[in-house]
């Protein structure tokens, strides 16, 4: 099915029951790395729920709202990177992600991203993509301020992660200032 090659050794491909496996293991491995950010990591406990992510995420796709891809480095899954949903009437979307914790500090995310943003604007036609992350969450802040998002504010109190309320920062970028390609 889709799939987009970024570099040697670096592709997205779109999730499909075969990954459940793998997909699985790895958020097992990530778990308390991922859990500081990410609130369905907790309850990600057996592979049935696993699978049952990867079929409500073939079913968005199918109904035209948004897509989740798999980050593969040397054909291994090694994060997920996500369109949340497609907001058609105002044209726009938002990115979300996380990489393997082994993994970090390659560009691989930046490179998805990267991907996700042409795939957003040329082929979806789309006209804003906005990325939150938590306020302190810096090595997720640094994707969008690389990319050359405008922090556009504050949200407080905006979820409930790891036992507390965490305040997010949103980021925007629109069609006409991208010029990263
Ligand atoms: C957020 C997350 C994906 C960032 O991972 P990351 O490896 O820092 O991000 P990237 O893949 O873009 O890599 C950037 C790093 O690679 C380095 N790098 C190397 N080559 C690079 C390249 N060609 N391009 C960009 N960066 C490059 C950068 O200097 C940076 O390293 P540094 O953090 O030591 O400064 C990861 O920390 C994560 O999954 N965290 C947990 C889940 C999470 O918080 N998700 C986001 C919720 S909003």
């Amino acid at each position: 099915m889709f799939k987009h090659i970024i570099e040697d050794h670096l592709d997205i491909r779109i999730l499909e029951l075969r990954h459940a496996e793998q997909l699985f293991d790895l958020v097992s491995c990530n778990q308390d790395y991922l859990a500081e950010w990410l609130p369905w990591v907790k309850g990600n406990n057996t592979i049935d729920h696993t699978k049952g992510f990867i079929e409500a995420a073939l079913q968005k796709f199918a109904n035209n709202d948004g897509i989740d891809c798999g980050v593969f480095f040397n054909d291994r899954i090694a994060g997920c990177i996500s369109l949340h949903r497609l907001d058609w009437l105002n044209k726009k979307t938002s990115i979300g992600y996380w990489l393997d914790e082994s993994l970090q500090g390659k560009g691989i995310m930046t490179k998805a991203c990267r991907a996700m943003i042409n795939y957003s604007f040329h082929d979806l036609q789309l006209n804003r993509i906005e990325i939150r992350a938590g306020v302190n969450n810096l090595k997720s802040r640094t994707i969008p301020e690389r990319l050359g998002f405008d922090l556009e504010g504050t949200i407080r109190k905006a979820e409930w992660v790891n036992n507390r309320y965490i305040h997010h920062v949103v980021y925007g970028l629109l069609k006409e200032d991208w010029k990263n390609e």
